[in-house]
C-alpha cells in the first residue's frame, strides 16, 4: 500500500492511489471470455447439455489432435458477390478451444475483394497481413471512421470489441490476413446480411424509414441477398 511519510512527519497515505487499486483488482481482467477452471476443456461440440460454452470431452478421450487443427491452411475460395472468405478457426470448428477465450480466422480477398462491415459483439480483434494490399477500418459509436491501407507483410491491425469494421483489398494481387480474436466465439453481425436477408424480415417500413429510401430499393437491396 503506498504509504509515505512527509517533511512534516505525518503519514500521508495515498488513498486514491490505494483506493483505485484496491477497487480495480477484484475485477475481471479485460479478456472477453471467462477463465478456464481447469488445464482444457476440450469442447463436446454435440452435447445436448447447454452451458455457458461446451461441456468438456471426458479426459480419457483427449489426445494431442484435440489440441491441433488444419483447417486455416488451405486458401479460402473468394469466387462468390463479395470476393472475399473467412474461415472461421472459432471453437465450433476447433472444439480445443473451449474455455480458453481465443480463437482465429483466415480471410482471403481477390483484388478488389471485400470482408463486408461486420462487428464481434464477444470480441476485439486483431489482424495481421501475409500478403497483398488491404484497405482495414472501422467505426466508433460516434461515427469516427478509422481506416489504413496495409501495404507490407506482418503489418497489423486492431479493431476494438464490437465496433463495425471492413477489410478491402485494395491491390492488383490476392491477399491474405489472419484475425485473432479474445473470444473463443467471437460472432459475427454482417450489417447488409443481418438487417436485408434476416429470417423473418424485418418489416420493409422499418428499412424505409431508416435508410429514407423507397420500398423499391429495400427490395432490390434484399433480392441481392437472396431475401
Ligand atoms: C475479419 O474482420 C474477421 O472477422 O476475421
Ligand atoms: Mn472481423
Amino acid at each position: 500500500m503506498a504509504i509515505m511519510k512527509n517533511r512534516s512527519g505525518c503519514w500521508c497515505v495515498h488513498f486514491t492511489v490505494c483506493l483505485i487499486g484496491m477497487l480495480l483488482l477484484p475485477l475481471p481482467s479485460q479478456s472477453s471470455d471467462p477463465d478456464p477452471l481447469q488445464d482444457f476443456c476440450i469442447g463436446d461440440t454435440k452435447s445436448a447439455l447447454s452451458v455457458n460454452g461446451f461441456p468438456c470431452k471426458p479426459a480419457a478421450n483427449v489426445s494431442s489432435d484435440d489440441f491441433f487443427f488444419d483447417g486455416l491452411s488451405k486458401e479460402g475460395n473468394t469466387n462468390n458477390t463479395f470476393g472475399s472468405l473467412v474461415n472461421q478457426g472459432n471453437v465450433l470448428a476447433f472444439p480445443g478451444l473451449n474455455t480458453l477465450g481465443i480463437s482465429m480466422n483466415r480471410v482471403d480477398l481477390a483484388p478488389g475483394g471485400l470482408n463486408p462491415p461486420h462487428s464481434h459483439p464477444r470480441a476485439t480483434e486483431t489482424g495481421v497481413l501475409i500478403y497483398g494490399k488491404i484497405l482495414v477500418g472501422f467505426l466508433t459509436t460516434g461515427n469516427v471512421f478509422y481506416s489504413k491501407i496495409l501495404t507490407g507483410p506482418g503489418q497489423m491491425f486492431l479493431i476494438p470489441k464490437g465496433l463495425v469494421h471492413f477489410q478491402m483489398n485494395v491491390g492488383e494481387e490476392k491477399a491474405l490476413i489472419f484475425t485473432a480474436f479474445n473470444s473463443q466465439l467471437p460472432g459475427s453481425v454482417i450489417v447488409p446480411r443481418n438487417l436485408f436477408a434476416s429470417k423473418p424480415s424485418v418489416p420493409d417500413d422499418v428499412l424505409t424509414k431508416a435508410f429514407q429510401v423507397e420500398k423499391t430499393v429495400i427490395d432490390e437491396i434484399k433480392s441481392k441477398f437472396g431475401a
